[in-house]
């Protein structure tokens, strides 16, 4: 199939390398025109594990090339995915004017009958706002079909995810475009679930918001554990075996961020909103969420007591693990707001330190994990990076004033850190 996908973002990049690498034919297109000439050099934006070697080996194959021009890209393909930012609004609602431009761009540059797809998390309906734009800014009478197939993709395993999804989603008004959709899926081997629109639509937000659930449903077991003396990661054990609930996405911590949970929780409770329905339970799941940070910040102040001035060491800034992405990370937030007390930090993460320059500064970086804790008051576990779990704790309790550690992600064994002669304190257990 003749591809192309406008917005070589994270999900955007992942789905044109990872189209290429199964046999299709990819345009990539994006109006960066410094980011085109990274992609075309071989570079690619955002760390993710896996993407760099598929797209230059599929660039080196000839399945894959980069442009700036949307008209190359539609007048060359019989596909296109459109997957440009849609970013939160003040008030929690999305700003699809990304969405509306590209629609507009595209329905200017086509001549024959395309497809066109969107995988952007956009609110319920937006397809049908699409194929109106669509049709109102061609100038040819050429026909077209909306499809929303929206993308489910995690950070960190996002080209992992591509090729082996659960679930291929596809939102359709008719069942024109449901054969070349399923020719474009068939060498991933998933279940494809064909639906209408809006429901596709409707799966990313509530599947979005149902994890975000999850994760805040065990940071609330995990003050339940605190106060009685139980072990959250027992009970997340427990209950995970249970098929119904499953394990995953049952690790208390300092709570979720990201670029996708939090906006699309925004998002879904502003639509509901819109609709007439007060979605008060998801309007608990971000309230648990900000809880979990202050009551983490908590501990620390009720530990070392006056903070101004001590030297804090924080390992972790992205927004977790397996990623330089430090968009809405929780990592960076607990920086700032420990900033804020007058705190000095001392700051390492294996893949976010660069983009993190940018958004926090007066800060120590350290290039060795094992360095950070030098002269330190207290160590903080801010990701749950499996390399911390490596971490030489003898020699970063030799070299603190005081070997505390406040592991806001659970990496390790509250006994073990105790014998070890730490004062260990994580979430959710003793
Ligand atoms: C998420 C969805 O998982 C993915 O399907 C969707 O397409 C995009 O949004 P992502 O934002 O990449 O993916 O990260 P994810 O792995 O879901 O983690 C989100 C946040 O939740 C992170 O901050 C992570 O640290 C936190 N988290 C996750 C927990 O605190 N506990 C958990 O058990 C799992």
């Amino acid at each position: 199939m003749k591809i192309t996908i406008i917005g070589t973002g994270y999900v955007g990049l992942v789905t044109g390398a990872c189209f290429a690498e199964v046999g299709h034919n990819v345009i990539c297109v994006d109006n960066d025109a410094q980011k085109v000439r990274v992609l075309q050099s071989g570079g690619i934006p955002n760390y993710e594990p896996g993407l760099e070697e598929i797209v230059q080996k599929n660039v080196d194959e000839g399945r894959l090339r980069f442009t700036e021009s949307t008209q190359d890209g539609v007048e060359n393909s019989d596909v296109i995915f459109i997957a440009v930012p849609t970013p939160p609004q003040q008030d929690g609602s999305v700003d699809l004017s990304f969405i509306e431009k590209v629609a507009r761009e595209i329905a200017t540059y086509m001549k024959s009958y395309k497809i066109v797809v969107d995988k952007s998390t956009v609110p319920v309906k937006t397809g049908e706002k699409v194929a109106e734009t669509l049709r109102r800014y061609t100038k040819t009478n050429v026909d077209c079909d909306v499809v929303s197939n929206p993308e489910f993709l995690r950070e960190g395993f996002a080209v992992e995810d591509f090729l082996r999804p659960e679930r291929i989603v596809i939102g359709v008004f008719s069942q024109r475009p449901v054969k070349a959709m399923k020719e474009i899926y068939a060498p991933f081997n998933a279940p494809i679930i064909v639906t209408d629109i809006n429901s596709a639509e409707l799966i990313k937000h509530a599947a979005n918001s149902f994890l975000a659930m999850k994760i805040s449903y065990i940071n609330a077991i995990s003050v339940i554990c605190e106060s009685t003396g139980a072990d959250v990661i027992e009970v997340a054990n427990g209950i995970g075996m249970d098929s119904r609930i499953g394990r995953r996405f049952l690790d208390a911590g300092i709570g979720f961020g990201g670029s996708c949970f939090p906006k699309d929780l925004s998002a879904f409770i502003k639509i509901s909103e819109e609709i007439g329905y007060d979605f008060r339970l998801l309007k608990e799941v971000r309230r648990i969420n900000a809880e979990q940070m202050d009551r983490f910040i908590k501990k620390i102040t009720d530990t070392i007591w006056v903070l101004k001035d001590k030297t804090i060491g924080v390992l972790g800034l992205a927004f977790k693990q397996n990623t330089d992405d430090v968009r809405m990370s929780p990592a960076i937030e607990l920086c700032k707001r420990l900033q804020k007390t007058g705190t000095k930090l001392r700051v390492h993460d294996p893949k976010a330190m660069e983009k993190a320059r940018a958004v926090l500064t007066n800060v120590t970086y350290v290039e060795d994990m094992n360095n950070v804790a030098e002269g330190c008051d207290a160590l903080v576990i801010a990701t749950e990076w499996e390399i911390f779990k490596k971490l030489d704790l003898e020699r970063a309790r030799k070299s603190m004033t005081h070997p505390i550690m406040f592991d806001g992600r659970n990496l390790f064994d509250p006994e073990e850190m105790e014998k070890l002669g730490w004062i260990y304190k994580s979430v959710g257990r003793k």
